[in-house]
């Protein structure tokens, strides 16, 4: 029900994220909006831990900590590779399945673990969605969030260079290129990201 959601009304925003990436991307979207964008790094902002049992509860966690801290509204994400087999991992702990033994973050190191996991279940199947919450906290409290995704299968071998994370074993429903093979644009154009962004344009941006 986007009716009754808080509308934002000023013309800055600051982004509780310390990805130089995430920052410039919300950028870019609520530009037209006539809103500016001020990373929480920019202002000195810690990184609250990431406690929450689901995506929307750790987007509103850091966005709460932002708006709290600096008395002004910020906006937040938090995302991740859900597998349907595997129960919904590894879910929110999607950047953590990447860290090796020798403590270093590897994601081709993440997908053998899922297709592992996976191989272990030979006949069940292999969907797959990304999710991305995305929630803005008003320094009174006051929270508005949504969750976007997009639904697919994974492959194996990994396919494809481009994009970051989980991308080259993500097939999208009803696609022949993997996130890996696809351009950024056609990516952005479907992504759980791209979802999330427009429920949340929908429900407190424009008019
Ligand atoms: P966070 O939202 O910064 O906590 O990141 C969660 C993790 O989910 C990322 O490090 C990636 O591993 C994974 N992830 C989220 N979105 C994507 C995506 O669009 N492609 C591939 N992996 C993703």
């Amino acid at each position: 029900m986007t009716d009754d959601r808080r509308r934002f009304e000023g013309s800055e925003l600051i982004v509780a994220s310390h990805n130089a990436g995430k920052i410039s991307e919300i950028g870019d979207l609520l530009a037209p909006f006539g809103v500016a964008s001020i990373g929480a790094d920019a202002l000195g902002l810690d990184e609250p831990e990431e406690t929450g049992a689901d995506f929307i509860a750790n987007a509103e966690l850091k966005a709460r900590a932002a708006a709290l801290a600096t008395g002004r509204p910020a906006l937040a994400d938090d995302s991740g590779l859900a597998v349907d087999a595997l129960d919904g991992a590894p879910g929110i702990y999607s950047a953590r399945w990447a860290q090796t033994p020798d403590g270093v973050r590897d994601f081709n190191f993440a997908m053998r673990k899922v297709e592992t996991a996976l191989s272990q279940k030979p006949d069940a199947p292999r969907t797959a969605r990304f999710i991305c919450a995305l929630s803005l906290v008003w320094p009174d409290g006051h929270a508005e969030s949504f969750e976007g995704q997009i639904a697919g299968t994974l492959v194996w071998p990994m396919r494809g260079e481009n994009g970051f994370g989980y991308d080259p074993v993500f097939l999208p429903l009803g696609g022949d290129l993997t996130f890996g093979e696809m351009t950024p644009q056609a990516k952005h154009a479907i992504s759980h990201r791209a979802d999330a962004f427009a429920q949340l344009v929908a429900g407190c941006f424009g008019g």
